[in-house]
């Protein structure tokens, strides 16, 4: 299902992922999240959302996808880079706490 700029993911009746865009330089799109229950992961449902979103995304004109995650959060990371997301910026983060890691993809 999709409702603007948040795609969810059903099983039947029941939510089961949810993937969300936001906009950053006023149209260039970005996942902010991407969610998957626990009990649901592992089974291509958070691919599937990502593929979903980035059609979407490119049936609007838009031929770049990125995402972001703090550099602590390696599991997030190693996932996106799975997805065929590369890093492309960097973003310091206040003193003491982590960065952020930008990553694209092509659509
Ligand atoms: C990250 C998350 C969305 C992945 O969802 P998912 O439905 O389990 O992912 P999929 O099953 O679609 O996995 C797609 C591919 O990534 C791989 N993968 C899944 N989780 C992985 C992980 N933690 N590390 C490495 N690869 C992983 C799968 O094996 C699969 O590979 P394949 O298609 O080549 O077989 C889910 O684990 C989640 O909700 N995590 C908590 C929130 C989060 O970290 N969000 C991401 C940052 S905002």
């Amino acid at each position: 299902m999709e409702v603007g700029d948040i795609f969810v993911a059903d099983h039947g009746v029941e939510p089961v992922g949810m993937l969300r865009i936001e906009y950053f330089l006023s149209d260039v799109p970005l996942i902010a999240s991407v969610f998957v229950l626990d009990t649901f992961r592992r089974r291509g449902v958070g691919r599937l959302l990502v593929d979903y979103a980035g059609r979407s995304m490119r049936e609007r004109g838009h031929r770049l996808l990125y995402t972001s995650a703090g550099t602590d959060r390696s599991t997030a990371l190693t996932w996106m880079r799975h997805l065929g997301f590369s890093e492309c910026g960097f973003l310091a983060g206040a003193p003491g706490e982590s960065g952020t890691l930008f990553l694209r993809r092509p659509l």
